[in-house]
């Protein structure tokens, strides 16, 4: 009898399953559950400015308690106050990563602050002009064995923690050629083959590593050749499928996907988000 009384047609049945899941995931979302980085310890390096300070708030929001690392004091500070102002949890760490004992010190305070870490977004670089002078050290010792000596230092803690989450971030100009970049197209390039090798080597630990090939990003890395050339970024947009050039917030939100486990099959990945550059030489008409 009792029985009867609890008894659904297929349709109540359906509708009662869905307001069921429909209850769930409103009380999961009040206790924070359906965060996608909840508490997962993150450091970005260059997060002072451009796409790492926007991969930085982006974290936050999602409940990673990110460590903010640039050599610009003053501009990693702004990211932890626009982070602790929305309520976040950040705090500043001041590491040139080209500097061995620095990086060493940045995961050290890392884990004394929060413990191991469990995501890694390299997004540091030198300025605009050492990459237009195709200066060797800064883009190199930045650029290439800055990202290195972060993933050497991020892996053991990673493996300490059961597994982690390495987002390094490439350029298109690792694919095409840009006039006056070649040492920084190589330092690009040169960071998708490292990824890859370390990748195969760290997946048995559970650690993924995996690369974002952004196209032109509107950062204030652009902001000297925008001074010097104030119809720079009305000439790229030509060049561009979708016709708009990108937000930090894009590739912000790739970066989210390889942190997450979202992306849990995911490594040695190359992603590129670059509005279609690569795909469509929009310039060129038969
Ligand atoms: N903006 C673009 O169009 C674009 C396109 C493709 C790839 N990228 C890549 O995206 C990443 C971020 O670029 P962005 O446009 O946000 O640049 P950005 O200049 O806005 O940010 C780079 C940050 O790195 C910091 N930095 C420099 N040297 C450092 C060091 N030794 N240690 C720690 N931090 C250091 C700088 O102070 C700066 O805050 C870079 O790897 C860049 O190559 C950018």
């Amino acid at each position: 009898m009792l029985a009867m009384t609890f008894s659904y047609s297929a349709e109540e049945e359906k509708r009662e399953t869905q307001k069921f899941s429909f209850v769930r995931v409103v009380r999961s979302a009040l206790r924070g559950d359906s965060m996608r980085l909840k508490d997962k310890i993150t450091i970005i390096t260059g997060a002072g400015s451009g796409i790492g300070r926007a991969t930085a708030i982006r974290f936050a929001q999602e409940g990673a308690k990110v460590v903010v690392d640039d050599v610009n004091e003053a501009g990693g500070q702004k990211t932890v106050e626009t982070i602790q102002a929305a309520g976040g949890t950040a705090t500043f760490v001041r590491a040139d990563v080209s500097n061995a004992a620095d990086v060493e010190r940045l995961f050290a305070v890392t884990c004394a602050t929060y413990g191991n870490v469990n995501v890694l977004v390299n997004c540091a670089i030198c300025s605009a002009q050492e990459v237009e002078q195709n200066c060797w050290e800064p883009n190199v010792n930045v650029g290439l064995l800055g990202t290195w000596l972060c993933m050497q230092a991020a892996i053991p803690q990673m493996k300490e923690a059961g597994g982690g989450s390495i987002v390094n971030i490439s350029s298109v100009n690792a694919l095409m050629g840009f006039a006056n970049e070649h040492v920084y197209s190589g330092v690009k390039a040169g960071i998708i083959g490292m990824s890859r090798s370390l990748a195969g080597e760290v997946g048995k630990f559970g650690i993924r590593i995996n690369c974002i090939l952004p196209g032109t990003i509107v950062t204030e890395i652009w902001d000297h050749i925008v001074e010097r050339d104030p119809g720079v970024f009305d000439r790229l947009v030509k060049l561009y499928p979708l016709g708009r050039l990108g937000r930090p917030e894009d590739i912000a939100n790739a970066a989210l996907f390889f942190a997450s486990d979202e992306s849990s099959f995911a490594t040695g990945s190359v992603l590129v988000i670059d509005g279609g550059i690569t795909a469509a030489h929009m310039g060129f008409q038969i």
